[in-house]
């Protein structure tokens, strides 16, 4: 009987486990803090403006191609003309490779090889620049 009830518990706990990181990226946000640095020269994340890229202001969930003034390239703002949003899932594939994510934009940057770097970068994307909510 005790068998039973610890092995429910246990799967109970596994499934929210799931749950919670297919929402979430489990990352640590101090240590994309150091990965950021790479981004830094080119995007803001706290104020809204533009430096080379457009500003990264609650860049989770936001629609690609959102902010005013910035003068994106075709490739991206088809991309947002097809829907594309930056949820978690997306900005891990455009980070690890944008070139082949998105052909033809003009974000130049290699990408984040590594999905550690990544998932640490996205967790401090989320907590220092915030969800977009609309
Ligand atoms: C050399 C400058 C440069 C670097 C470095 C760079 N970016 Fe970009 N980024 C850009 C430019 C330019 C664009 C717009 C691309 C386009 O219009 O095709 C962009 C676009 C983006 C977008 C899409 C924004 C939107 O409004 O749709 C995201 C997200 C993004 N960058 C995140 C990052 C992150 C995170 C890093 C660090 C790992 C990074 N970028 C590094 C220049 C850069």
């Amino acid at each position: 009987m005790r068998m039973v009830r610890l092995f429910g518990a246990a799967l109970v706990a596994a499934v929210v486990g799931a749950g919670l990181s297919a929402a979430h990226a489990a990352g640590d946000p101090a240590k994309g803090a150091k990965v950021y640095r790479k981004c830094k020269a080119c995007h803001e994340l706290t104020k809204e403006k533009n430096k080379v890229g457009p500003h990264l202001v609650k860049i989770v969930n936001r629609p690609a191609a959102r902010v005013e003034g910035f003068k994106y390239s075709k490739a991206l703002k088809d991309a947002a003309a097809n829907g594309l949003v930056w949820t978690e899932e997306n900005l891990d594939k455009w980070l690890e490779n944008p070139k082949k994510f998105i052909k033809g934009n003009r974000m130049a940057f290699a990408g984040l090889k590594k999905k550690a770097d990544r998932e640490n970068l996205i967790a401090y994307l989320r907590e220092e620049g915030g969800v977009w909510e609309e």
